[in-house]
């Protein structure tokens, strides 16, 4: 299929009514994406395979053993009513790349493989880049196992219940040993380019803490002011310390995911367990921005009777992309423009054990993670020219 009709085929799975996205891992949306992915690679002649972690490679292969293979791909899960482009933009153009590679009559001299990574957002489970986590050993398989999507739900039981070995995953070294280099292409999601195409820089360090807040269940008309133990109180003062904090530090901090226990329009809560995300260009500002968040948590939670617990559920430090292979797309690419981005990706934890780089396209919205996300056709193929290039440059030399 061309460019147009693997967007047609791939849009409306998983779109829900609003117009965004919801393709969690080990789900039916999940499963018809990977299906889309293996019915064009096998289109295009490529060998599909899975590793032990749930991530798919599609291998267009040279002769011999696969060796310092370049790879590329992106991954295709979502967030909630999350938008078509992110992650998805990066699989399409992948395969659109190796149909003008082919066009081009390039004979590759190195294997070229496509991934889909698995669970890149932790939607469903919470940590993301989960799949590119453990292929490369980032997380220990036990854990990773036993983490849970909001109804109890173990990675390892949704896995199984999608037809895969959870026993099977953990770090493969032989299969990391066999890629040379790692180019992932994406959806810029701000509004940092102005041009088509971009080549990025680095990621910013950043990471994933969860609040538990824990009071007393009351009834909302009987129990006077003075009597309560509302965990909404500090949940909600926390909300706002961590604005205040993230402006303190040039950092960013985001609490927008929440679960209040009962949930009842007429009940004081039990427990609200709320989710932190903090990022910032470097590790000490997310460090003591959340410093201070925990601080103003605690102190909140103690004024209200209520106590707090803080955990933190993922850790990225800062990335910063290969500088060799990063000038070379960029010189490659006619000097295009270097730029840092607040996103996490799966390039991220590749970055520590092959050269990564990564090329972004134009978002003209500035909007991401959410339906409005945006790039224009035009963009988008120049943004497969670009890769395509970038790969031919590094499969031919
Ligand atoms: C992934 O897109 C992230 O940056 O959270
Ligand atoms: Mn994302
Ligand atoms: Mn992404």
């Amino acid at each position: 299929m061309g460019y147009e009709e693997m967007w047609r085929d791939l849009l409306p799975i998983g779109r829900v009514s609003g117009g965004g996205h919801r393709r969690f891992s080990w789900t039916p949306a999940d499963r018809e994406c990977r299906a889309w992915f293996a019915e064009e690679a096998g289109r295009r002649g490529l060998t599909v395979e899975e590793d032990r972690n749930g991530n798919l490679f599609a291998w267009w292969d040279v002769p011999g053993e696969r060796r310092d293979a370049v790879l590329t791909g992106s991954h295709l899960d979502s967030v909630p009513d999350g938008g078509a482009f992110d992650g998805p933009l990066g699989v399409v153009s992948s395969l659109a790349a190796i149909d003008l590679l082919r066009e081009r009559g390039v004979t590759p001299a190195r294997p070229l493989g496509v991934a889909v990574f698995a669970e890149e957002e932790g939607a469903r489970f919470g940590v993301a880049c989960l799949g590119s986590r453990l292929l490369t050993g980032a997380i220990d398989p036990v854990r990773a196992r036993g983490l849970r999507d909001g109804d109890g739900v173990t990675w390892a039981d949704a896995m199984a219940a999608d037809g895969h070995d959870p026993e099977a995953i953990g770090p493969d070294p032989d299969l990391l040993a066999g890629i040379g280099c790692f180019v992932e292409l994406h959806v810029e999601q701000g509004r940092a380019l102005d041009v088509p195409v971009g080549v990025a820089s680095a990621i910013w360090p950043h990471g994933r803490w969860r609040f538990d807040f824990t009071g007393q269940g009351n009834h909302a008309g009987t129990t006077l002011l003075r009597d309560r133990h509302d965990p909404m109180l500090p949940f909600a003062q926390t909300v706002l310390a961590a604005r205040d904090a993230a402006a303190r530090h040039e950092a960013v901090a985001t609490m927008g995911k929440v679960h209040v226990t009962p949930n009842g329009v007429n009940a004081i809560p039990s427990i609200v367990r709320a989710w932190l995300d903090t990022r910032a260009p470097d590790d000490a500002a997310v460090r003591a921005t959340v410093a201070e968040i925990r601080a103003a948590a605690e102190k909140a939670a103690g004024e209200h009777g209520v106590a707090v617990a803080l955990a933190e559920e993922s850790y990225t430090q800062v990335v910063d992309f290969h500088p060799d292979l990063r000038d070379r797309l960029a010189t490659t690419l006619g000097g295009a423009p270097v730029l840092p981005t607040g996103a996490g990706h799966d390039a991220g934890i590749l970055s520590a054990h092959v050269p990564t780089a990564m090329l972004f396209v134009r978002n003209p919205t500035g909007v991401s993670h959410a339906p409005e996300e945006h790039a224009e056709t035009g963009d988008c193929l120049t943004g497969v020219e670009a890769l395509a290039t970038a790969l031919e440059d590094l499969l031919t030399s």
